[in-house]
C-alpha cells in the first residue's frame, strides 16, 4: 500500500547489534520540536524500526534511540495499548497522561504529510483524558485494555490525575452512605471500586474497557453502565436526595461529632447546625464545642500555603527543645494534595531519651499556649510496647504519643502576608495533628501516617494474605520467620514485603 509496507515486507536479513541505521547517517535538523518519539521494537523488528527511525528524522522529527523522560509519543505497531502498557512496566517506566502511546499509522501518515498530523482516537493505543471530548469520538478499533491489575491498591500507582472522577465521584458517595448505615461490607467494595478506577490510566468510556479490572462487581458494573448511557445513577442520586445522607453528611462537618453522635442527632429530629447548636438541652464535648466555635474555618479546606505556614510554626516549637528533631509533613499533603481537612506531622530525634521523647510535644502545646496560639488540644499517651506483635485489624489506632489541635494560624504568617484579608480576624484555625514516635519506628510512622486510609488498609491486607506478615505504624512482624523486620525507610519496608516501591504521591488509592 505504500513505501513503508514494502520495506516491511522486504526480505530480512538478520543484522543483529545494529540499532539504528542513523548511526551510520549524517544528523538530521530537528523541524518539530514539540514532539519527541520512541519507536517501540517489539513485533516491529529491528529492520522496520531503523528504518522508520530514518525515515522520521530525514522529515525532520526527533527520534530517540532509547526511552527517556523526555519522549513524548511511543509509536507501536501490532501492538495494543495493554500490550505498550505493559511493556512500559516491565521497563519499569511510568506512562505519565503526557505520554502518547500510538499507532504506526499515525506514524506513517506524519511520513506522507511531512509533518505531524493531528492524532485522533483511531491513532491512539490507550484512550486518554479529553479524547472523550472529542468532536468524533468514532467507534475504537482498538480492543479493550486487558492490564494486569492488581486487586491491591499498594500494587498499583495511584496519582492525583484521576481521569475517571465521574464514576469514582458516585462511588465515593455510595461508599460514604454505607460508612454512615454502618454497612461495612458494601463500604469496602465501593472503596475498592473507586480506589481501582483512580489509578487507571485511561477513562471509561464503555463497559468493554471494564473488562479485565479487578474489584468491580456485578454492582459497580451496572453503577458504570449507567453513567455511561444516562450520564448518572439513579442510586447515587438517591442518596445524595437521602434526608438521612444529608444529615449526617452535614453533622459530621463538626469537629467532633462521629457516627454515633450524628445518629443520635438524627433520631432527634434534628436536621440543621443551627438548631443543634442553639439547643439548650445538648451537651457537647470539648471538641465539639470547638468544632462549633471554629466551624468556618474548619470546614474551608486548609490550602498548602498554609499547610506550609504550619509546617513553619511546628518546626520552630520542635526545634526550640528538640533542636536535632525530624519534622515531616504526613498525611494528604505529602500525597501531593492541594487541600486538606488538616495538617499531620511526624515527629522523631534521634538523640533524644525516652523522657526527652515524651516531654516534646507537652512543651510545644505549652509554647504555643503561652503565645496565644493554641485554640484546642487533646493530647493522647502513648500506649506504645516495643516488644507487641503489630495489631491484625486493617483499621487498627496506633499506640503513639499524638496531639489533636486546633492552632490559630495568623494570615501573615501565610505567603508573607501577601494576600490581604478581609478587615476584623487576622488569622484562620487549622487542625493539626502531630505524632511523635521513638527514631527507630520512624519508616513505619511515616509509611502508616501518609496514607491514603485506603492505601494503609491494602498494604496490611497484602501484608496478611500474601505474605503471612504483620504489618502496623509501628512495627512489622513475619510470621513464618517469628522476626520483626526492621527499616529505616519507607523503600526497606515496600522490599520487606516483596513490593515495588511506590511514592507518596502515588498512594492516592
Ligand atoms: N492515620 C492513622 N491513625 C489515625 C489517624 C490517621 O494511622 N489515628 C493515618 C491514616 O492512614 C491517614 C493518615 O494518617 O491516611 C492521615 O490521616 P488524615 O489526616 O485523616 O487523612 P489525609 O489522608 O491526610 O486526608 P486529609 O487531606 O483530608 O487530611
Ligand atoms: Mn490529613
Ligand atoms: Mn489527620
Amino acid at each position: 500500500m505504500d513505501s513503508l509496507q514494502v520495506a516491511h515486507l522486504g526480505p530480512r536479513k538478520k543484522r543483529p547489534r545494529q540499532t539504528g541505521a542513523s548511526m551510520a547517517s549524517p544528523p538530521h535538523d530537528i523541524k518539530f520540536r514539540d514532539l519527541v518519539l520512541f519507536i517501540l521494537e517489539k513485533k516491529m523488528g529491528t529492520t522496520r524500526r531503523a528504518f522508520l527511525m530514518e525515515l522520521a528524522r530525514r522529515k525532520g522529527f526527533r527520534v530517540e534511540n532509547e526511552l527517556s523522560d523526555s519522549v513524548t509519543h511511543i509509536v507501536a505497531e501490532n501492538n495494543s495499548g495493554s500490550e505498550v502498557l505493559e511493556w512500559l512496566q516491565v521497563q519499569n517506566v511510568k506512562a505519565s497522561p503526557q505520554l502518547e502511546l500510538v499507532d504506526v499509522s499515525w506514524l506513517t501518515e506524519c511520513m506522507r504529510a511531512g509533518k505531524p498530523v493531528e492524532m485522533t482516537g483511531k491513532h491512539q493505543l490507550v484512550v486518554r483524558r479529553g479524547f472523550s471530548s472529542s468532536p468524533s469520538p468514532e467507534p475504537q478499533e482498538t480492543p479493550p485494555l486487558a492490564l494486569k491489575i492488581s486487586p491491591y491498591s499498594c500494587q498499583r500507582r495511584t496519582t492525583l490525575n484521576n481521569c475517571n472522577h465521574r464514576f469514582t465521584d458516585a462511588f465515593d458517595i455510595l461508599a460514604e452512605n454505607c460508612e454512615f448505615r454502618e454497612n461495612e461490607g458494601s463500604f469496602v467494595t465501593y472503596m475498592r471500586a473507586a480506589s481501582v478506577l483512580k489509578s487507571l490510566p485511561f477513562t471509561i468510556v464503555s463497559m468493554k474497557d471494564t473488562e479485565g479490572i479487578p474489584c468491580l462487581g456485578d454492582e459497580a458494573k451496572s453503577i458504570i453502565e449507567e453513567i455511561i448511557e444516562d450520564g448518572e445513577s439513579s442510586e447515587v442520586k438517591a442518596v445524595l436526595n437521602d434526608e438521612r445522607y444529608q444529615s449526617f453528611k452535614l453533622f459530621t462537618s463538626v469537629f467532633g461529632v462521629g457516627l454515633k453522635t450524628a445518629e443520635k442527632w438524627f433520631r432527634m429530629g434534628f436536621r440543621t447546625l443551627s438548631k443543634i447548636r442553639s439547643d439548650e438541652t445538648l451537651k457537647f464535648t470539648r471538641m465539639q464545642k470547638a468544632g462549633f466555635l471554629y466551624y468556618e474555618d474548619l470546614v474551608s479546606c486548609v490550602t498548602r500555603a498554609e499547610a506550609e505556614a504550619v509546617g513553619v510554626l511546628v518546626k520552630e516549637a520542635v526545634w526550640a527543645f528538640l533542636p536535632d528533631a525530624f519534622v515531616t509533613m504526613t498525611g494528604g499533603f505529602r500525597r501531593g494534595k492541594k487541600i486538606g481537612h488538616d495538617v499531620d506531622f511526624l515527629i522523631t530525634s534521634p538523640g533524644c531519651t525516652e523522657e526527652e521523647e515524651q516531654q516534646l510535644l507537652p512543651k510545644v502545646i505549652n509554647l504555643w499556649e503561652r503565645k496565644g496560639l493554641l485554640l484546642y488540644y487533646d493530647l493522647v499517651e502513648s500506649t506504645f510496647e516495643k516488644f507487641k506483635l503489630p495489631s491484625r485489624k486493617v483499621d487498627a489506632l496506633d499506640h503513639f504519643q499524638k496531639c489533636f489541635l486546633i492552632l490559630k494560624l495568623h494570615h501573615q504568617r501565610v505567603d508573607g502576608g501577601k494576600c490581604s484579608q478581609q478587615e476584623g480576624k487576622t488569622w484562620k484555625a487549622i487542625r493539626v495533628d502531630l505524632v511523635m514516635c521513638p527514631y527507630d519506628r520512624r519508616a513505619f510512622a511515616l509509611l502508616g501516617w501518609t496514607g491514603s486510609r485506603q492505601f494503609e488498609r491494602d498494604l496490611r491486607r497484602y501484608a496478611t494474605h500474601e505474605r503471612k506478615m504483620i504489618l502496623d505504624n509501628h512495627a512489622l512482624y513475619d510470621k513464618t520467620k517469628r522476626t520483626f523486620l526492621e527499616a529505616e525507610s519507607e523503600e526497606e519496608i515496600f522490599a520487606h514485603l516483596g513490593l515495588d516501591y511506590i511514592d507518596p504521591w502515588e498512594r492516592n488509592a
